[in-house]
């Protein structure tokens, strides 16, 4: 016997065994079970979440022997030949093959006579965005009046092609992502019922690469059986699909929070010499710190699709970083991602992404200026209440400011000593600082003063101030100022 794909094999035969789309299989249900049945029905979503799947089910829903019923019994004639794609009342077309005006004008004219067999006659129209203007025109006209027989299913990944003339005629159904939880409770069935034998955490993993496609999850699985053939372990999936482990995900989040670069450097090496695909690597990457940062944003747990275990294990690496952090970090993981499509060396500009993501002070992005601006602003804001004279600290992108109140409060060594008592003045044409208590009627003097001459002189006497600080024993203040080489760079008054 030909080896059938596990995602034919396990096409779901009735409403409950679709797996999600719960609000969706609900309406159907009840729309049955009142015989309310729409005339249009517009199933929209990603690829492979099952709307072909509930089309089908519908059409025998609505056409079993033993129906209209919520559960199509799959065993009469109808069912048997709607299971096989070989009922006459049940058309199925793909618009993206037959998508011109001839093909629809056929079908209006074929859905006028009655159905052959069955109650309904019911055309599923695959891929509705792919017919061409006229044909959705002509479409369109037997929408609005359709034969009472005809039940319409159009099914589409990409509604906003639709016309919304078309779109509001039909009763629309939106098929949702399939969560990571419920595709691995299915594929571990599916694995039982084979008599494999799987490890929940590979199933997680090849339920996350599939992206909520039940489709694509089961044809990951197909493949997985091939590999792992009675046993499937964690690591023959990460081999299958040229992953890395979640720990080394976590090994690097922990690396980046001790602004440990050389680590991570190591497990890039490791990664990139397993011959692990690095694209795929960054990818994971940047959803792992997507996912930190929903939970620091107290984000619903339904949007951080990972099991249990994983997101017990992310609550704790959250706690080591800020929103911005991360914002900064996914950021420079998407440029990484792209550059490195085109780059002819991938691997280095992996390393300097994440190299970056060790130094926050290279940041070159708002959020990492604003936490970094932020801190130095602190600090300058310590200094400026240390010595007394600063009345204001302020920045721009490119500079810090400080502020002092008057020129005659520049300090010097003796005033910072007793920043209560003497006040000293800049006399530029002496160059040297002298006695001055009457404020008053040194003003005027001050006021000639050159600022350029000033900001020399402050410059001059910036070796003194940071002497001072380190006789005041300010050391964090002065290595801050040494670190950072802050000098004065403006004088405003
Ligand atoms: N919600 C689901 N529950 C169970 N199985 C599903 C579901 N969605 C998809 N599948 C599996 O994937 C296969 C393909 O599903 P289906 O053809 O219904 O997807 P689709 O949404 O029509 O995708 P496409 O947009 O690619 O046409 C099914 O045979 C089934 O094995
Ligand atoms: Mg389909
Ligand atoms: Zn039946």
């Amino acid at each position: 016997m030909p080896y059938v794909a596990l995602y034919r094999k396990y096409r779901p035969g009735d409403f409950d065994e679709i797996v999600g789309q719960k609000a969706i299989v609900t309406t159907l249900k009840n729309q049955i079970k009142s015989g309310k049945i729409g005339h249009a029905y517009l199933f929209c979503g990603m690829r492979g979440t099952g709307k072909t799947t509930t089309a089908r089910i519908l059409a025998k829903a609505l056409n079993c022997e033993k129906g209209p019923t919520v559960k199509p019994c799959n065993e009469c004639d109808h069912c048997k030949a709607i299971n096989s794609g070989s009922m006459i009342d049940v058309i199925e077309m793909d618009a993206a093959s037959n998508r011109g005006i001839d093909d629809i004008r056929d079908l209006r004219e074929k859905a006028n006579f009655p159905p052959s067999e069955g109650r309904f006659k019911i055309y599923i129209i695959d891929e509705v965005h792919m017919l061409t203007t006229e044909a959705f025109n002509a479409l369109l006209k037997t929408l609005e009046e359709p034969p009472r027989h005809v039940v319409f299913i159009l099914a589409t990944t990409e509604p906003n092609k639709l016309l919304p003339t078309i779109l509001s005629r039909c009763m629309r159904f939106d098929f949702h992502r399939v969560s990571i939880e419920e595709i691995v409770k299915h594929m571990s069935e599916i694995a039982n019922d084979c008599g494999v034998d799987v490890e929940d955490k590979a199933l997680a993993k090849l339920a996350a690469v599939s992206q909520g496609s039940v489709r694509d999850a089961l044809s990951l699985l197909d493949k997985a059986f091939a590999f792992g053939v009675d046993k499937l372990s964690y690591e023959d999936v990460l081999e299958l699909l040229g992953a890395v482990s979640r720990d080394v995900l976590y090994n690097i989040s922990e690396a980046v929070v001790k602004k440990d670069a050389a680590h991570i450097m190591q497990i890039i090496d490791e990664v990139a010499s397993s011959g692990k695909d690095l694209s795929r690597f960054i990818d994971d990457l940047t959803e792992h710190f997507r996912n930190i940062l929903m939970i620091c944003i107290n984000a619903d747990r339904d949007i951080i699709d990972v099991i249990d275990e994983e997101y017990t294990i992310l609550q704790s690496i959250a706690k080591n970083f800020t929103k911005e952090r991360l914002l900064t970090a996914i950021d420079i993981l998407n440029d990484a991602s792209n550059d490195m499509k085109w780059l002819s060396q991938p691997r280095v500009v992996l390393e300097s992404a994440m190299v970056k993501l060790t130094l926050p002070e290279l940041w070159n992005k708002d959020e990492g200026y604003i936490s970094r601006i932020q801190v130095l602003e602190q600090k300058v804001s310590d200094l400026a209440r240390n010595i007394g004279h600063i009345s204001n600290v302020s920045s721009t992108k490119d500079n810090i400011i400080l502020t002092a109140p008057s020129v005659n409060q520049i300090p010097t060594s003796k005033n910072l000593e007793k920043p209560d008592k003497d006040i000293k003045t800049v006399k530029p044409d002496k160059n040297e600082y002298t006695e001055n208590k009457d404020t008053d009627s040194n003003g005027a003097d001050a006021e000639q003063i050159d600022d350029d001459q000033q900001l020399k002189k402050l410059n001059e006497l910036w070796p003194e101030v940071l002497n001072e600080l380190g006789k005041q024993k300010k050391m964090a203040l002065l290595n801050f100022i040494k670190v950072g080489q802050v000098t004065p760079c403006d004088i405003k008054l």
